[in-house]
């Protein structure tokens, strides 16, 4: 099943190019990172706009990985995503001349991350006191392994116990998508 539309990635497109500071009707901006702007939908889909290079990666990369079965016996699920070609415009990145895609992702509802010592080199403790909780320091380790290498507080989010990778877009450029 296909994640967002054209119209409202063109839509998204054209406001975050237009620099208006006000967000169409029932959008909302729920956050930027180093590369990209993240817009969220009036139903509910999150749109990325500011890398169509990442944006391309992470489409495959969602796709690649929801193929696979082995994350769910490690309490990760990965975001369905789609990148939308916005036909007619191109942008220069890394010194190529692009045609312009913006990502549609499914919305994770932002929850607290559980911090965990083994982040840190320390033993992990999510384990071990009250309700067994799904731990952030595995996650990160497990996403590393499969080439997904910035995985940190703002690109992933626990929600019913679930580890939710939410920027698959930085990916090793070793990693053959
Ligand atoms: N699927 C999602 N659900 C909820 N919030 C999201 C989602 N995707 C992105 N966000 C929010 O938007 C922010 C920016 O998105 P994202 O991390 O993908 O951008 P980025 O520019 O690639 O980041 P980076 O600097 O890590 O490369 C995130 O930190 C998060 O707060
Ligand atoms: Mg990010
Ligand atoms: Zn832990």
């Amino acid at each position: 099943m296909t994640i967002g539309n054209l119209e409202d990635a063109r839509k998204i497109y054209y406001f975050h190019e237009s620099h208006n500071y006000k967000v169409p009707p029932g959008w909302s901006e729920i956050g930027s990172g180093g590369t990209r702007t993240a817009y969220l939908s009036p139903d509910n889909v999150v749109y990325k706009v500011g890398s169509s290079y990442i944006n391309v990666r992470e489409a495959k990369a969602s796709r690649k990985f929801r193929a696979q079965k082995h994350w769910e016996s490690h309490d990760i699920v990965i975001p369905r995503a789609r990148a939308w070609r916005i036909a007619g415009e191109r942008e220069v990145e890394y010194g190529r001349n692009h045609v312009v895609y913006v990502l549609a992702m499914e919305y994770v509802e932002p929850q607290d991350m559980a911090y965990c010592k083994a982040q840190y080199g320390e033993t992990c403790t999510c384990r071990k006191f009250g309700t067994p909780r799904v731990c952030v320091a595995k996650a990160f380790e497990y996403m590393r392994q499969r080439g997904v290498y910035d995985m940190f507080e703002d690109n992933c989010f626990i929600q019913d116990n679930k580890f939710y990778p939410i920027d698959l877009g930085c990916l090793n450029q070793g990693l053959r998508l």
